[in-house]
């Protein structure tokens, strides 16, 4: 049975249109102080349960949690825990002593009450090792390559730093693309210079691809910069589009178009995911 998660309803119900799963919906309400209540909408005693639900933001992190408790305490025979966007997954490691590494903190709490983990695009590849159960990173960066070549037509598929190019050349890789990132060199004391590491972009139509989007400043950066190094066109694409604060502004201000895909649903998700989630739940 497909429990669909109140973070992911659109996408939950493009998996189930391409199968012939039983679904269970989930009902949640917030007590006037605040706490949450969940409650599975169906029998789910002795099913094979695949729970989908990302956990952005944090209040759906939570009902993740009592959905998962929810199935053992109702008996369901396993359970399957696809998260289309695991949040928390860029504090994977501690940069200052003393923090907390909350990517391995959840993976521990996730891993209580399930029997397997899935996600797609996790910030780190190592975040799989924090899990105690099997657990699998898909991509969804084929999908966004495709979809760039159909919609955006670009000549070449960057990445906006180096953190980024493994899972772009990936992509491009897909699609036949020429890829590149952005390279950022010291000159001196006070000057920085950005640009592509080895492709000229002059008159060109790029599409940059990151994994996250969260307050678009690494994408406005890297498209400002490939605009003043004369990319013709260029369009801001990513997986999971976070977009706090005043990010699709700043994006809007230089990019041609922003897209991402459905991880977190929202306008800009013109990708789907679910053709990679679609076989989970068969
Ligand atoms: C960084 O490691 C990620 O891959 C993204 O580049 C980053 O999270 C984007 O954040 P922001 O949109 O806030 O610059």
């Amino acid at each position: 049975m497909l429990v669909k998660g109140p973070a992911s309803p659109l996408l939950c119900n493009k998996i189930t249109n391409d199968t012939d799963v039983e679904t269970v919906k989930v009902k949640t309400k917030v007590f006037p102080d605040g706490e949450r209540y969940v409650k599975l909408e169906g029998d789910i005693e002795g099913k094979r349960c695949t729970v989908v639900q990302t956990t952005y933001p944090n209040e759906h992190l939570l009902e993740l949690f009592m959905i998962q408790n929810a199935l053992t305490e109702n008996g369901a025979s396993s359970i399957k825990v696809v998260v289309p966007y695991y949040s928390y997954g860029r504090q994977d490691k501690i940069f200052e002593k003393g923090e907390a590494v909350s990517a391995k903190a959840f993976a521990k709490r996730i891993g209580v009450e399930a029997d397997e983990f899935y996600s797609v695009d996790l910030h780190s590849e190592k975040i799989v090792d924090f899990f105690d159960i099997p657990a699998k990173n898909l991509s969804a960066m084929t999908r966004l390559a495709e979809h760039s070549m159909e919609e955006k037509g670009p000549d070449i598929l960057i990445a906006p730093d180096e953190g980024a190019k493994d899972i772009v050349k990936k992509a491009a890789v897909s699609v036949g693309l020429e890829w590149d990132y952005l390279e950022k060199t010291r000159i001196d004391a006070n000057t920085v210079e950005i640009k592509p590491k080895s492709i000229d972009v002059k008159g060109k139509s790029v599409v940059i691809l990151d994994d996250i989007i969260a307050t678009g400043g690494t994408m406005t950066e890297a498209a400002r910069q490939l605009k003043e190094s004369g990319a013709e066109e260029v369009h801001a694409g990513c997986t999971h589009g976070l977009f706090a604060g005043d990010a699709k502004e700043k994006l809007g201000a230089v990019c041609d178009s922003v897209f991402c895909t459905d991880t977190i649903e929202q306008e800009k998700s013109e990708v789907s995911v679910a053709p990679l989630l679609t076989d989970l739940v068969d």
